[in-house]
C-alpha cells in the first residue's frame, strides 16, 4: 500500500498544499518548524482519525480557518482509492471515500494503513496507561476496522455510566436525600460488560499475536541487549480470554466494586482502566529503562505493529518522524536495514546526512507552507 498524493487545505500550518508521492522511500527534509511532522500527522489522521500529538481537533485546523481538509489518494493492490476528510472542530468529521460521502467518518478506517513512529511515542513507555491503550486499540482497528465501532460503543457506555454515577455523587454531596437515581445502573452494567468483553477479547488476542514481534523488534533495534516482553494487565480475571468468560468476569467485578464506584462517582472496572505492561528482562520498562532503552522500546512497539500488519497480508505505509538524528551510525544502519523494504517509507529529517545512504529515495524539501520534490 502507498499514498500517491496528499492534499491539505487549512491543515495545521498549510493553507493549501499538494504533494505527489511514490512507492518506496521518500525523505522529507527541512529545518525545524517548517511543517514536516504536520504532513505525517495528516496521513496518520486518515489512518486512525486521531492525531498522534493532540487529543482535540482544534489545533489541527489552521489558525483563523474554520475547517481543515485532508485528501489522500491511496494505492493498494493496483487500485486507487481517494479518501477525503473534513475536520470541523467540535463537530463530527465529514468523510468521503472514492468521492462518495460515507455515513460515518470511521467508515474510512482501513482505507489507509499506516504505522507512524514519532518522538512523542516515548510516552508509550514512560507515560500514562492511556497511551498504551491507545496504541493497542489503534492497532486493533488497523487490523480489523470493525473494532472502531466496538471502541466507540464501549466509550459511549462508560461515559453514560460515569455521568449517572457522577450525578448521584454530586446530588449526595450537596445534601440530596435520595443520593441520585441509580436504578438504571444495572442496565449500564450489562452494556458495559458486553462491549467491554468484546474490546477486551480483541486486545488479549492482539497482545498474544504481538508479543513475539515486539521481542524480535526490540532485539533488532537494541542489538540483543535485554529481552522485551509485553503483557496485558486487566482489572478483571481474564481466564481463557473468550468473550463469554470476560463478560461474566466484568459483571462480577462491577457488582463487587459497586459500592466504591458509588462512593467515588466513577466507573473503576473495565478495559478503560487496563494497561499494557512492558518489561525488559525481569524489570518493568516504565521507571527502570534508560532514555535510550525507552526510546528503543517505543520504536520496537511501532516496528512490531508494522510487522504484525504485514504478516496479516497488507503492507502498511511506514513513517519515521525525526528518528535518525537520535541514533548513532551503527543503529542508523541497522534501522535502515529493517525498514528499507517497506512498500512506502516516509522519513523526515532536518539534516539529510543523518539518513543512511541505503534510504536515499526521493527527496522532498519542505519549507514553510510548501513542499517540493528536490530531485
Ligand atoms: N493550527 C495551526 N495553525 C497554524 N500553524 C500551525 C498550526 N499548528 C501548528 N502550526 C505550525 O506548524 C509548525 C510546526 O510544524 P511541524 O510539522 O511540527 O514542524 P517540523 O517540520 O519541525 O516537523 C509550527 O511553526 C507551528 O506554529
Ligand atoms: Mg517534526
Amino acid at each position: 500500500m502507498y499514498v500517491q498524493r496528499l492534499e491539505l487545505v487549512d491543515f495545521r500550518s498549510y493553507e493549501a498544499v499538494a504533494v505527489d508521492l511514490s512507492a518506496g522511500t521518500s525523505v522529507l527534509v527541512g529545518p525545524n518548524g517548517v511543517g514536516k511532522t504536520n504532513l505525517l500527522e495528516a496521513l496518520g489522521y486518515v489512518a486512525t482519525l486521531d492525531s498522534h500529538r493532540v487529543a482535540t481537533d482544534a489545533p489541527l485546523v489552521r489558525a483563523g480557518a474554520a475547517a481543515a481538509v485532508i485528501r489522500c489518494l491511496v494505492v493498494h493492490d493496483g487500485r486507487e482509492l481517494l479518501v477525503e476528510l473534513e475536520i470541523v472542530p467540535g463537530k463530527a468529521n465529514r468523510a468521503r471515500l472514492g468521492r462518495s460521502p460515507v455515513r460515518r467518518a470511521r467508515d474510512v478506517l482501513g482505507a489507509l494503513r499506516m504505522v507512524l513512529f514519532a518522538p512523542e511515542d516515548l510516552e508509550l513507555v514512560r507515560g500514562d496507561p492511556a497511551f498504551r491503550r491507545g496504541y493497542l486499540d489503534d492497532l486493533l482497528v488497523a487490523r480489523q476496522p470493525r473494532y472502531a465501532g466496538v471502541r466507540a460503543d464501549y466509550d459511549r457506555v462508560v461515559k453514560q455510566r460515569n455521568a449517572l454515577l457522577r450525578t448521584a455523587y454530586l446530588s449526595r454531596k450537596t445534601g440530596g436525600t435520595r443520593g441520585g437515581d441509580l436504578s438504571t445502573l444495572d442496565v449500564w452494567d450489562t452494556h458495559l460488560a458486553r462491549h467491554g468483553a468484546e474490546l477486551l477479547a480483541g486486545r488479549l488476542d492482539l497482545v498474544n499475536a504481538l508479543g513475539p514481534f515486539v521481542a524480535k523488534a526490540y532485539d533488532a533495534v537494541a542489538a540483543g541487549r535485554g529481552a522485551a516482553g509485553i503483557a496485558y494487565r486487566s482489572g478483571v480475571e481474564v481466564g481463557a480470554g473468550d468473550r463469554a468468560t470476560l463478560e461474566q468476569a466484568l459483571l462480577e467485578a462491577l457488582a463487587a466494586g459497586r459500592s466504591s464506584e458509588v462512593d467515588r462517582g466513577v466507573t473503576l472496572t473495565g478495559p478503560h482502566r487496563d494497561d499494557l505492561t512492558l518489561t525488559l528482562g525481569t524489570l518493568p520498562a516504565k521507571g527502570y529503562a534508560s532514555h535510550g532503552e525507552s526510546w528503543s522500546y517505543a520504536l520496537a512497539l511501532r516496528l512490531a505493529a508494522y510487522d504484525l500488519l504485514r504478516a496479516d497480508g497488507i503492507e502498511p505505509v511506514l513513517a519515521l518522524d525525526d528518528v535518525f538524528a537520535e541514533l548513532d551510525a551503527g543503529r542508523r544502519e541497522r534501522l535502515a536495514e529493517l525498514v528499507g523494504g517497506a512498500s512506502q517509507l516516509l522519513v523526515t529529517c532536518a539534516v539529510p546526512d543523518d539518513v543512511p545512504a541505503a534510504l536515499r529515495g526521493a527527496r522532498y524539501e519542505v519549507s514553510e507552507g510548501t513542499i517540493r520534490r528536490a530531485d
